[in-house]
Parts: structure tokens; C-alpha cells; sequence
């Protein structure tokens, strides 16, 4: 099936990222928030980024003209006749199955559900429609426009077509799409996280300072962020949250929080977005680890 108009559920970090790439690809988007105010900051967010693009010479038209395909919208009815719906709201459970309920009772029946959870099970959330075949995972990564991949998740119910639909449409979003199962996490995330987690770990041992961790995995491994650096990046709460659902899924340690982590989301210390996690960000220019 064809996708021309695409849906995208929350307007935060993640959706509207997704919103830019597919309004960017040549896609009629809307988006739906609860509030204008979040579609406000989220569409600032939006210019800034293409703005970029647009200096860097990487857009093929004028920013205005992505601008043009994107609209903003509060009421669900707007998302009727989307071809695709991309949910990125908050990663609660209950929240997103609320409004997959509701939604499947607005938009058209054809349509494909994707949703960009990174650790809730695909499965689940597919129970709260009655679209269990046309209901994929769509897994992005922050920063959106900038990082490439895409995890596209299969469910045992998905259809073929219509995974192979979901697939095809995140290569013509620019994006890389990989191949990968509805199992807690999926291919990054299993990778990732008791990767970060080792890294609190081997500070709360002493190993070595947060700094100096930091500056061995850039350098000695050449990744483009260090783990405290990429945990304050992603959210130390997100990152708390994670660990639960996949200590959950999969009783295994390695997905289990470092005490430090807790203390530090009980603190409000969630990284960039407070201003305060492993490194404190009140002088971007003077970045120093915080004394932990
Ligand atoms: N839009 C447009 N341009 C942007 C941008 C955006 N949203 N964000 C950054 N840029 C631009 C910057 O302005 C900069 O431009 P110049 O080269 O002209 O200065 C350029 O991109 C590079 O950015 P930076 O200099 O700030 O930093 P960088 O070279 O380190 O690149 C990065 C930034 C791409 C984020 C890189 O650090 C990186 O790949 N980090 C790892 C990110 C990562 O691992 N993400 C996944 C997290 S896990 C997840 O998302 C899933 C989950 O489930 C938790």
C-alpha cells in the first residue's frame, strides 16, 4: 500500500523530529498534540533545525517549503485519512493505549499503526486495537533528523505487506531501516543499555573519574559520545525507565539500575533536559562533571 499522508502523535523531542524528516521526504504530516503550546515549541525546534539543513546547503528546497507540508493539529478527527500513524507520545503504557483506542475508531481502517516506543512491547499496545495486523514498531533515534537508523519491529500479528510497507517507508524517509522483533528493547537497546549501565557501574567501582570514561570510549573506541556524556543525552529517567521494563522482561542483572542512577532521577537530575545529570550544563562552554 502507498503512503502519502502521514500522523505523527506528540510533538516533543522524538515526534517532532519525525515529523521534520517526513515533512522534509516530500510527506503530508500532521501532527497532534493535547495543547497548541507543544506544537509551538515543538515546530520552533523544528525551523531551528532546518534552518541548519538549509545553511549547511543539505536541504534540497527552501525551509519554508518543508514548513508548508506540516500542519499542527489538537483534534484526532485531522488524522482521519492518514495513511500512517507514528506515535511518539510519553512512554507510559496506559497513555498510549488510550490513544490507540481512540484513534482506531477515527482513522481510516487501511491505515498502518507504528509506534516509536523503544522498550514498551509492540504486542501490547496493538491489544488496545482492533488493527492487530497492521500495527508495527518504528523505532527512531535522537537526534531524529541527524541519526539514520530505524528499527522497524515485526509483532507475530503483523502482516507481511504490511511490514514490508513500514519498511520500504523509512527508506524513503532517508532513513536505514533494520529488521528486528518485538523483544524487550530490541537490537540498540538490548546493546546499549547494559553498556551505559556497566559504565555507572565502573565509576560507582572507581575505575576511573566520569570525565576520563567519557574520553576512553570516545577515543580508544571512536564513539561519538561518551556514556555519561550519551546518558545525560538521552535522559537519565528515560534511561531509569528502560532499565525497569527490561530488568522486567528479562530478569537478567545486566539490565538492572546502578544505585547512583536512582539516586540521581530522584534528585530531578535527568542530564541535558534539567540542566543537571553527570554533568552539570549551567556553563555549556565549561562543561565539568558533577562530584557524585
Ligand atoms: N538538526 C540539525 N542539525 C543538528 C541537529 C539537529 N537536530 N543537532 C545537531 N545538529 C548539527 C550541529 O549544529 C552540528 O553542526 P556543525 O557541524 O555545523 O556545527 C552538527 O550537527 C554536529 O553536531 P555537534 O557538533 O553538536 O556534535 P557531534 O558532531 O557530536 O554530532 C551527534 C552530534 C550526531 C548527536 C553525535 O554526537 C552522535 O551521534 N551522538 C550519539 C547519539 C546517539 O547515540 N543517539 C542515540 C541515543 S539512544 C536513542 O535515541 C534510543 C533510545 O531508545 C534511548
Amino acid at each position: 500500500m502507498e503512503i502519502k499522508k502521514v500522523a505523527v502523535l506528540g510533538c516533543g523531542l522524538m515526534g517532532s523530529g519525525i515529523a521534520q524528516v517526513a515533512a522534509t521526504a516530500g510527506f503530508d504530516t500532521t501532527v497532534l498534540e493535547m495543547e497548541q503550546k507543544y506544537l509551538d515549541k515543538g515546530f520552533a525546534g523544528i525551523e531551528k533545525s532546518l534552518a541548519k539543513f538549509s545553511e549547511k546547503g543539505t536541504l534540497k528546497e527552501e525551509p519554508a517549503a518543508v514548513r508548508a507540508r506540516l500542519k499542527g493539529t489538537t483534534k484526532k478527527e485531522d488524522l482521519a485519512d492518514c495513511d500512517i500513524v507514528i506515535e511518539a507520545i510519553i512512554e507510559n503504557v496506559e497513555e498510549k493505549k488510550k490513544m490507540y483506542a481512540s484513534l482506531d475508531e477515527i482513522v481510516k481502517k487501511t491505515a498502518i499503526f507504528a509506534t516509536n516506543t523503544s522498550s514498551i512491547s509492540v504486542t501490547e499496545l496493538l491489544t488496545a486495537t482492533k488493527r492487530a495486523e497492521r500495527f508495527v514498531g518504528m523505532h527512531f533515534f535522537n537526534p531524529v533528523p541527524l541519526m539514520k537508523l530505524v528499527e522497524v519491529v515485526r509483532t507475530i500479528a503483523t502482516a507481511d505487506e504490511v511490514y514490508e510497507s513500514a519498511y520500504e517507508f523509512t527508506k524513503k524517509l532517508g532513513k536505514v531501516p533494520v529488521r528486528t522483533s518485538d523483544k524487550t528493547g530490541f537490537i540498540v537497546n538490548r546493546l546499549l543499555v547494559p553498556y551505559l549501565l556497566d559504565a555507572i557501574r565502573a565509576y560507582e567501582e572507581g575505575v576511573g573519574s566520569i570525565e576520563d570514561i567519557d574520553t576512553s570510549m570516545k577515543l580508544g573506541c571512536g564513539y561519538p559520545m561518551g556514556p555519561f556524556t550519551l546518558l545525560d543525552f538521552v535522559g537519565l529517567d528515560t534511561t531509569y525507565y528502560i532499565t525497569h521494563v527490561m530488568f522486567d522482561e528479562f530478569k537478567d542483572q545486566r539490565f538492572a539500575s546502578p544505585p547512583l542512577l536512582k539516586r540521581l532521577v530522584m534528585a530531578g537530575w535527568y542530564g541535558r533536559k534539567s540542566g543537571k545529570g553527570f554533568y552539570d550544563y549551567s556553563d555549556a562552554a565549561n562543561l565539568k562533571a558533577n562530584k557524585l
